[in-house]
């Protein structure tokens, strides 16, 4: 069955048939479309386009089919057609009859397929905030064991401040936080309803759109006809909402790459995310996180690809459009399972506590404090700078820490040099206190962000559990 045919003779080459098909991935919008189709004939219906015993026929067989693909999800996979709006028209027909051939009165594939959209969009939004929110319960948990757990903090990799771990756990989760609300302002976005825009002109029935975006759950009517078939914003927004969740997943999995290999052994990787080699015994490898390193680039590869199927499109519907569903589910079934595999392997890392403490007593972590306790004293900040670098260099050619320096050569360098100022070059706990304004890592301030943080996820995951 086609839903064109008229103008046209001959058979299309099966090769084009083939090549053109959408039906094998968009089967996955039946349920939308079939919800969408049903909303539409009813307010065929309460324009008097249709009659209600036909508006009745079109509502139960549509009901029928919705039964059918709810009890048997994956019975369509294996019949073919050229599109789920096809798929859908020629179900109806078997379910209702002749009937069937009003449900398309004045409607589009074009208008159709951008309702679809749009309501996927809002349920993969809510799949995708409910993984995320997993992730930050994760990332609470594992900071909520580490508020006492010191580390080097990085900067080039190289070691530069102490930090605690929870801070740093802490930072991942206002990426997430920002993630989750981009999501939000994805779905607010799209929430309007391209149906009774017709092929591109706007319905030549006296629709009520209003009423018929209400029944569908949309907030709004797409108030252009030629820009609700042609727009896909709301695609390529929530590509890219996903893209940037890859990449700060993929952020997240390269430190604990790093973190978990024994050269640095601050945390071990549970089993459960980690495979062997099929040639060295000893090796244990963190596939999980590469992957998630992996399919972020992949994801990134989508929103590009959406960006330029879009930029040349002349205005109205193009077939081109047909390739933005396969890249929108990808990246969206890759972003949700890249958020659950990262909440359950942050869950079972074994953090290595004594090791990252011992490594922050390594570095001269602690050259800044000493800087800083000069500056408190009225050096000028360049001088102190000066000072303290030397100091650094002549215990790294002894191989010693700022801690074992002796008073005589520590004056050498620094003529202030007392007890107070070996402390500062010390005291990894006073480095860390000290730094306890809005946004720093001093336990103090860090306890006070985890009450924010547990109240921040409460407030997502009420939000989800009420969609
Ligand atoms: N499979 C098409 C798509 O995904 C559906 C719309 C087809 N419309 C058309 N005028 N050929 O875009």
């Amino acid at each position: 069955m086609k839903l064109w045919g008229g103008r046209f003779s001959g058979r299309r080459d099966p090769l084009f048939e083939r090549f053109s098909e959408s039906f094998s991935f968009d089967q996955r919008l039946i349920p939308y479309d079939v919800r969408v189709n049903r909303a539409y004939v009813r307010a065929l219906g309460r324009a008097q386009v249709l009659s209600a015993k036909d508006v009745r026929a079109l509502a139960g067989g549509l009901d029928a089919i919705e039964r059918e693909v709810a009890c048997r999800p994956g019975s369509a996979r294996q019949q073919s057609s050229e599109d789920v709006h096809t798929w859908v028209e020629a179900r109806l027909a078997r379910e209702v009859g002749e009937v069937a051939s009003r449900l398309r009165t004045g409607r589009s594939r074009n208008d159709l397929v951008a309702t679809d959209t749009r309501l996927y969009i809002r349920d993969a939004v809510r799949e995708l905030e409910r993984a995320a929110v997993e992730l930050l319960e994760a990332l609470v948990f594992q900071a909520r064991q580490n508020l006492r757990t010191m580390l080097p903090g990085f900067t080039h990799l190289q070691p530069a401040q102490p930090i605690l771990f929870a801070h740093y756990l802490l930072a991942h989760f206002e990426m997430l936080n920002r993630d989750l609300s981009r999501l939000e302002d994805c779905r607010e976005r799209a929430d309007e309803l391209p149906m009774g825009a017709g092929a591109l002109a706007g319905a030549a029935y006296s629709l009520d759109r209003t009423r018929l975006a209400r029944e569908l759950g949309f907030a709004r009517v797409c108030r252009n006809s030629l820009d609700a078939v042609s727009d896909r914003d709301g695609v390529l927004e929530l590509l890219f909402a996903c893209s940037l969740t890859m990449v700060h997943l993929s952020r997240l999995a390269e430190d604990l790459i790093v973190y978990s290999s024994p050269t640095f052994g601050f945390v071990h990787m549970s089993d459960a995310y980690s495979t062997g080699s099929s040639l060295m015994p000893q090796k244990k490898n963190p596939d999980a996180l590469e992957l998630i390193r992996g399919k972020a680039a992949t994801t990134i590869g989508k929103v590009s690809g959406a960006l330029a199927l879009l930029k040349g499109l002349p205005l109205g519907y193009d077939r081109d459009l047909q390739e933005d569903k396969s890249s929108l589910f990808e990246a969206v079934d890759t972003t949700r399972d890249s958020l659950r595999i990262a909440a359950r392997v942050m869950r079972a890392i074994r953090v290595n506590a004594e090791r990252m403490a011992a490594e922050t007593t390594r570095g001269f972590l602690t050259a800044t404090d000493v800087a800083d306790e000069l500056v408190r004293r009225g050096v000028p900040f360049r001088t102190a700078h000066e000072q303290v670098g030397k100091l650094v260099k002549f215990c790294e050619e002894r191989g010693m820490t700022l801690a074992e320096v002796n008073r005589d050569d520590a004056r050498r360098f620094i003529p202030a040099w007392d007890s107070k100022l070996a402390r500062a070059a010390e005291s990894v706990e006073d480095s860390l206190a000290k730094r306890s304004a809005i946004g720093g890592t001093a336990p103090s301030r860090v306890r006070k962000e985890m009450v924010v943080a547990q109240r921040v996820v409460r407030r997502w995951r009420l939000q989800c559990d009420r969609r």
